[in-house]
């Protein structure tokens, strides 16, 4: 068990959120190692029939400490920056390991994916395609390619994380994908390899994946018609995870598609998944500041701000807020909010919880991806502090910055305050 109560008071793993919370200070992330590790081990167990890698998508939680745990238990990674490049090989991921994803890789991103020799760049439209060319023709490398099809398909989910219809600015559009495969296979310095997809995050419904991978399939047929030969197939990540009352579907069902559209095939298969990796081993724990009833409502006021966690404020996003300290008396219904300058800081509206008083903790759960990930250093606050638990023991993976640090690298030029 990961996160949960013990004589009231919550735990992750063997350790009170409430001793943490004392020796670090608040806000903070709390990661369970068993519960991530839990995560990759279900994904390589529903993939074991297939030649298959688990590409962890870093962008979801790019704390080293959890890439190297990813690493350490056997994942790969996706990449979508030369900075989550550079990382997923700190973090002791080898680059046959790595796929290069993103709309919008700069010459520099592509030549340093090529210089350490990446198992594919998954490129996304005719113009980058040409780069790539250009740029592993320049250092004498050849580029090992996959072209991010975009299949038109509606994942249903919420509109800011759908990417895989035609409106949306990922991928190649499908009309054109065939066409570009065979200027592909003819340009000397491109290793044609694969055909990736990735049709959105927070999928609750398999069927979206069945049609998506269903017309990948057809496309690697059409495609070794024509001679070419594709060996990787990289279906993205996308799989939801429960934040309230969500039934997400499992890795095993997930699996089941994937034999069940691709599986004839018998190609190398990889997934990208955030999410479900590290959504549900990763909290944030507050402290609440005050409360305050007005006429219209009452407001349970945070430490943690929008910040610290933009996922309420960006995408309606509900996550379950727990009392660190369970006290079992008749809840009530409140605002739990942070302390932003902007109305748009709430973290739940009109939530059904136990009375908390000053001082007290709340867990925000579910917050281990696109949480610190995302998060900034708006109204110059610190970046909150990250811990990670295994068992018994805790061992802080970032240090909140104190303010000094956060001024590094800023300078103030020499004519501020000049007349003229
Ligand atoms: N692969 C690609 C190419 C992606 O764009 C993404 C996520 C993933 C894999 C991982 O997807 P996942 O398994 O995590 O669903 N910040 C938003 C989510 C943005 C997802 C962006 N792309 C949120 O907090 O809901």
């Amino acid at each position: 068990m990961c996160f949960h109560y013990e004589n009231g008071e919550l735990y992750a793993e063997g350790v009170a959120l409430e001793r943490i919370a004392q020796e670090v200070g608040t806000p903070f992330y709390c990661y369970s190692y068993s519960k991530l590790a839990a995560n990759i081990a279900a994904y390589r167990r529903a993939l074991e029939p297939f030649h298959s890698e688990v590409c962890y998508s870093v962008k979801a939680n790019s704390n080293l400490a959890v890439v190297s745990a990813v690493a350490a238990l056997g994942g790969g990674a996706d990449v979508v920056s030369g900075g989550e490049l550079f990382l997923a090989l700190k973090a002791g991921i080898s680059p046959d390991k790595i796929v290069f994803s993103g709309v919008g890789k700069t010459e520099q991103e592509l030549e340093q994916a090529l210089r350490c020799g990446i198992r594919q760049i998954n490129v996304e439209s005719a113009e980058e395609l040409q780069l790539l060319a250009r740029v592993a023709q320049r250092t004498g490398t050849r580029a090992n390619v996959a072209l991010r099809v975009n299949p038109d398909v509606d994942a249903l989910t919420h509109v800011k994380i759908t990417t895989g219809k035609k409106e949306n600015k990922f991928g190649v559009p499908w009309p054109e994908a065939h066409e570009l495969y065979h200027a592909a296979a003819q340009m000397p310095s491109l290793r044609v390899c694969g055909i990736a997809v990735h049709i959105g995050s927070q999928l609750l419904d398999l069927e979206p994946f069945r049609l998506a991978f269903t017309r990948i399939a057809a496309m690697v047929r059409a495609l070794e018609a024509d001679g070419l030969s594709i060996e990787n197939i990289d279906l993205g990540g996308g799989l939801g995870i429960n934040y309230n009352v969500e039934l997400p579907p499992t890795c095993e069902a997930y699996a089941q598609v994937v034999r069940e559209t691709l599986g004839e095939l018998d190609k190398h298969i990889i997934v990208e998944p955030g999410r479900s990796v590290v959504g549900n081993a990763g909290v944030l724990v507050t402290q609440v500041l005050y409360t305050k009833q007005t006429e219209q409502k009452r407001f349970v006021i945070v430490d943690a701000g929008m910040n610290d966690l933009i996922r309420p404020a960006m995408y309606d996003a509900w996550h379950s807020i727990l009392p660190v300290h369970r006290a079992g008396t008749a809840p009530v219904v409140a605002d739990i909010v942070g302390p932003i300058c902007e109305s748009g800081d709430v973290f739940a509206k009109d939530r059904i919880i136990e009375p908390v008083q000053s001082g007290r903790l709340l867990a925000i759960m579910c917050a281990g991806a696109y949480g610190a990930a995302m998060a900034s250093q708006y109204n110059f606050r610190p970046l909150p502090a990250e811990v990670m638990v295994r068992g018994n023991e805790y061992a802080v993976v970032r240090r909140r910055s104190s303010y000094e640090e956060m001024l590094e690298g800023q300078s103030v030029p020499s004519w501020t305050g000049d007349q003229q």
